[in-house]
């Protein structure tokens, strides 16, 4: 080995829940590193989520990253369920809770400057990384970084490298339990400076596939559609999204519609996807490398947060109290949270999009709509799944 280190814990990924659990554990005095595959831009230019929820806010604040998202991000006090011409508002106002549009880029770059600040080590553009011995006292995880084979030696490591990173894959097969539903479709996402049809996030149903129009600020837009997950996005343009968009749009939408050119455009995958086996020995599955939602939801940035802090706090208590029950617990109070967003996102999806062909599976739709049209107790059900459960 050509450099070896020592640190307490060694963070595999450098998306937002490896840059939050960074932050929060330099809050603790607590020592790490970050080892990320990519560049700080690339992870930097990754558009995706949009929405967080209070708890997520306040976990930002914890971490010393939360003033610009409270600043900056837009209060979102409810959002529009559309079907055919048709409408119903969800209003937060209700539950006496609300969420913020703020884009994951924007989450990363200030967890980034705020690292910057505070001279934590991220190791960008680090090759092969591997834990080893996680089932011992004395985990390692080797890396290759700037041509030099390098070791890094440490008392836990967080998995935080999202759904198709390295730490998943080295619990073995006979204990890993995972429970796995792909939909046969994706969205196809774009970015463009044009202001939003609708200061209201908007889910609509439309016979022909679902439909979201969401915002970044008064003028970017981030518009979704259902796509069957056979499209190829180099087979996408704008001009070819726009036709597409505005035919499913219900007409006083259409109306409003502002094309322009697109800053981004990509093809997410729908899945849910839950690894109960959070925790192997010393190694943590944190965020998306232990659970996928699909993103109707809005819950995946939030749900890596909640894994964030939860095992910062137990790392506080295992070296400041020489307490590990926290650590003990850190998969059956993860769970517990994660399965409730499971569910809200697998049902919201079954609602919105199109799933079958067979014409009795819409008509269920458009009765479940009415129905949540005239019952407040079913509007008030859908406020405090998308606000987050306590
Ligand atoms: P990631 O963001 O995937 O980060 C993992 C990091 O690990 C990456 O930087 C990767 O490069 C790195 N890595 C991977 N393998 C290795 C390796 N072998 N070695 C080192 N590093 C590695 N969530 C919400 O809460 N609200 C929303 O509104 C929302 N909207 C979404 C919309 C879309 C279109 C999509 C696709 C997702 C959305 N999400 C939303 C989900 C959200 O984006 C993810 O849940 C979130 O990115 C998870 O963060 P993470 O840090 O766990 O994983
Ligand atoms: C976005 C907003 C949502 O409400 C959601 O469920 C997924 C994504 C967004 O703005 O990107």
């Amino acid at each position: 080995m050509e450099e070896t280190r020592r640190t307490q814990v060694a963070i595999i990924g450098a998306g937002p829940s490896g840059l939050l659990l960074g932050q929060l554990l330099h809050k603790h005095g607590i020592d790490h590193v970050i080892l990320e595959s990519r560049s700080a831009d690339y992870v930097l230019g990754r558009v995706r989520a949009g929405v967080l929820e209070q708890p997520t806010i306040a976990a930002l604040r914890e971490a010393g990253v939360g003033d610009r998202a409270e600043r900056e991000g837009l209060r979102m006090n409810g959002f529009d369920l559309r079907w055919d011409e048709e409408s119903c508002h969800i209003d937060f106002g209700r539950i006496g809770k609300h969420a913020t549009v703020y884009g994951q880029t924007r989450v990363t770059r200030d967890l980034m400057d705020a690292r910057r600040a505070c001279g934590g080590i991220t190791l960008y553009e680090a090759g092969d990384v591997r834990p080893h011995d996680i089932e011992s006292q004395r985990p390692y995880v080797t890396y290759r970084h700037e041509g030099r084979e390098c070791r890094l030696d440490c008392d836990f490591i967080a998995g935080c490298d999202g759904f198709h990173g390295v730490s998943r894959q080295s619990i073995p097969k006979n204990v890993l339990r995972e429970y796995a539903l792909t939909f046969p479709f994706g969205w196809l996402a774009l970015l463009a400076d044009v202001p939003p049809v609708s200061e209201e996030v908007a889910w609509i149903n439309h016979a022909e596939g679902f439909l979201m129009c969401s915002l970044r600020s008064k003028t970017r837009s981030r518009y979704y559609v259902q796509v069957p997950s056979t499209e190829d996005i180099r087979q996408w343009d704008a001009d070819r999204f726009w036709a597409l968009y505005r035919s499913r749009l219900p007409r006083d939408l259409a109306e409003k519609l502002v094309t322009g050119p697109a800053l981004e455009m990509s093809i997410a995958p729908l899945r849910s996807y839950v690894c109960t086996t959070m925790r192997h020995g010393r190694l943590f599955l944190v965020g998306d490398a232990a659970h996928i939602v699909p993103p109707t939801g809005a819950k995946g940035l939030n749900l890596a947060v909640g894994d964030a802090k939860e095992l910062a706090d137990g790392l506080l208590r295992h070296y400041r109290d020489r307490d590990t029950a926290d650590l003990d617990g850190y998969c059956d109070r993860a769970l517990a949270r994660i399965w409730k967003a499971v569910r809200f996102s697998w049902w919201m999806t079954n609602l919105t999009h199109k799933m079958t062909d067979n014409p009795f599976a819409r008509q269920m739709q458009l009765a479940e709509f009415e129905y949540t049209r005239g019952s407040e107790a079913a509007q008030i059900a859908i406020a405090e799944n998308f606000c987050g459960l306590d």
